[in-house]
């Protein structure tokens, strides 16, 4: 099997962005076994804190080092990305040298009610991730607008066209985490 770490980027009960990614499981291959993170458990990244990190950061950290690859599913907040998704990303970047991230093919996609379907918040993203040293699959681009008549009520994508771009992307990132996974 292969263990995808999904974070969420939006701690909302209903979130667009988790049902996003609870469709794209749908149309990931069977061997790809999707782990949803908690993030919402953390505390505020204090660097004081690296030389004892909390038991939960710690448990953060190993699921992703346990995982084969990543994929981050975010809105956009005030055009970049949440502050819940970028402390995840601070948390597991510490100590320095002991950045988990490092070498994790990730994919990057978003969900907005907005027009431009969080394509800041991703760029934001991307260049954190490059930071990190976390090869980033580049194309095809996800941006989507959504509303609740996106989803059908099986949770899948209820509009063909989307699904099949989405499946596009998802055979494109299962290429990309088949070439980059150790
Ligand atoms: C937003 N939203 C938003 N949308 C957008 O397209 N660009 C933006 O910059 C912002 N900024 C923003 C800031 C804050 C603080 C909130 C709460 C919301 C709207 C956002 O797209 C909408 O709330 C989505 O529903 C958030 O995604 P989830 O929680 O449904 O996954």
């Amino acid at each position: 099997m292969t263990q995808i770490a999904v974070i969420v980027g939006s701690l909302r009960r209903d979130s667009y962005n988790r049902r996003l990614a609870q469709a794209l499981e749908k149309l990931a291959p069977h061997d790809f076994q999707f782990q949803y993170l908690d993030i919402s458990q953390l505390p505020l990244y204090n660097q004081d804190d690296d030389k004892q990190q909390a038991e939960v950061v710690l448990q953060f950290k190993q699921a992703i080092s346990d995982s084969q690859a990543l994929l981050f599913v975010t809105p956009e907040y005030n055009r970049s990305v949440p502050g819940v998704l970028k402390n995840a990303l601070d948390h597991a970047s510490r100590p320095y040298g002991k950045n988990v991230w490092a070498g994790k093919p990730a994919g990057v996609l978003g969900a907005s009610i907005g027009a431009i379907g969080t394509a800041l918040a991703q760029q934001h993203l991307r260049n954190i991730l490059a930071y990190l040293d976390a090869p980033t699959l580049g194309q095809p681009e996800v941006f989507l607008k959504v509303d609740d008549k996106f989803f059908a009520e099986d949770g899948s994508v209820a509009n063909e066209g989307s699904r099949k771009f989405l499946q596009g992307w998802m055979d494109a990132y299962a290429a990309w985490v088949k070439k980059h996974a150790a």
